[in-house]
């Protein structure tokens, strides 16, 4: 939970507070029907479906002609060829290993529910995106910005995916983080370049390493039924290369669709040319899935290393390379032995005082007094906790404090007011901090 947290929070610091074009929302998850069918989600937002005659397990066709074979099929297939290309790859049910399926049909992934008194239908959003196109006439009349400008949103979206799988990849319910970025038809192109090009740099700058990165352009034919361009940042997980994003070109798709639908011109009124008749803008989406990413940091993170112990024999250990800022526990803090009086008590204090100094960077401070130092180093390693800071004997006499570093596991010692000095800077970089005589 942490870790999405940090991941959510730099995001939103990175797109909405350190920009000036980018204002957040927070839309309903439980939605009218009207909006999928404006958006186009009732008729086209749908999987190819085949189902087991034997024992009824549905598969979807395009997936598990990739799992048999290693490569998609043609996303431009028919159902009626999909079909055939399933046979020819043998593709077997997964339960009960038979190769008896029924012709693929269209299945809808929109999650319905019901709402209301009289239990009116309603669908849980399969995207964040609409609770932003719908309430554009309310945002516009609020922030008082000029094009371009981008919303952004991270919320729940739901699908009734045929095949959940793959641990975080595809999960019914997931967050999002998306943003529509509102702009003029003629740079709508020249917004897209730039976004995915930020996008890319931020995944980097995240920790995701540049060769788990590639960037895949779509084919008009691959397109989904409001995109005009579509760009998916894929990243290279562990059962293969997989969309971790895509940005995409909704064109003024939407704004268009929903306007019709609710009868009111969804257009926007250049404030600096009133003379300009009210127009639609067009959008860039780039959209990530939280858990998404998530997934993609935690593998990139994962290191089974050999170092050199203390007693100079080369040791294993099993280190998560997580960015310090993302990190679900930013510091341990241990006391040398647990059955000292002065030593633990010493040691909760400065855990307190640091999570005093941290919590406004929502660092998390555990305290760990089990087991030798090496072990709690090893632990802490595993979770990716970034320092290490040891209580010992000394500490009693001289007020300072040994901060070991996970990746360089260097060890500094460091007076415990220039420890937290740097905590509250949001900072960490203790090898450079210089190391205080007692
Ligand atoms: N508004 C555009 C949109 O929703 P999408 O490609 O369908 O586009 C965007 O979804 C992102 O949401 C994906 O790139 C992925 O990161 C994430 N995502 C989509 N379906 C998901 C699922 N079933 N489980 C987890 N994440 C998912």
């Amino acid at each position: 939970v942490q870790l999405k947290r940090n991941v959510q929070r730099l995001w939103w610091r990175r797109f909405v507070t350190e920009r000036e074009d980018m204002v957040g929302m927070d839309a309903a998850i439980v939605t009218h029907p009207t909006i999928w069918k404006a958006a186009g989600h009732v008729d086209n937002f749908v999987d190819p479906l085949m189902e087991c005659s034997a024992c009824h397990t549905r598969v979807r066709p395009d997936k598990a002609i990739e799992e048999a074979t290693g490569t998609a099929p043609d996303s431009a297939l028919t159902l009626e060829q999909l079909g055939l290309a399933a046979q020819r790859a043998n593709v077997t049910c997964p339960k009960c290993g038979l190769r008896a399926f029924s012709a693929p049909r269209h299945f809808n992934l929109l999650c319905r529910t019901s709402f209301g008194q009289q239990g009116e239908e309603a669908f849980l959003r399969p995207e964040t995106a609409q609770g932003i196109f719908v309430n554009f006439a309310a945002i516009v009349g609020t922030v008082r910005r000029a094009l371009p400008f981008g919303v952004a949103q991270i919320g729940k979206a739901f699908r009734n995916e045929i095949s959940p799988r793959n641990f975080l990849f595809r999960t019914r319910e997931f967050d999002q983080m998306e943003i529509e970025f509102f702009c003029e038809p003629s740079e709508a192109s020249t917004h897209f370049a730039r976004w995915v090009s930020d996008y890319h740099a931020w995944l980097m700058a995240m920790g995701l390493r540049p060769d788990s990165l590639r960037l895949v352009e779509y084919e008009r034919s691959r397109l989904a039924h409001y995109a005009a361009a579509t760009t998916d940042i894929e990243f290279h997980f562990p059962f293969g290369w997989g969309e971790l994003m895509g940005i995409a070109n909704r064109t003024d798709h939407d704004l268009r669709q929903h306007s019709a639908a609710c009868g009111r011109e969804l257009k926007f009124q250049d404030p600096r040319n009133p003379q300009r008749a009210p127009f639609f803008p067009h959008v860039i989406e780039p959209s990530i899935g939280l858990d998404r990413l998530v997934f993609a940091l935690l593998c990139d993170a994962y290191h089974e290393e050999t170092y050199r112990a203390a007693n100079g024999e080369s040791a294993q250990r099993l280190v998560l390379r997580l960015h310090p800022e993302l990190a679900p526990v930013r510091f341990a803090v241990l006391p040398l032995v647990k059955n000292n009086e002065d030593l633990v008590s010493k040691a909760r204090k400065l855990a307190h005082d640091l999570r005093l100094a941290a919590s406004p960077f929502e660092h998390v401070v555990e305290f760990d007094a089990s087991g030798s130092i090496g072990k709690r180093y090893r632990r802490f390693d595993e979770i990716g906790t970034p320092f290490c800071v040891t209580v010992d004997h000394e500490s009693l006499r001289d007020d300072a404090v040994t901060v070991y570093e996970r990746d360089t596991q260097q060890q500094v010692r460091l007076g415990v007011d220039e420890l937290l000095r740097v905590a509250r800077r949001g900072g960490g970089d203790f090898s450079s901090a210089s190391t205080r005589a007692p």
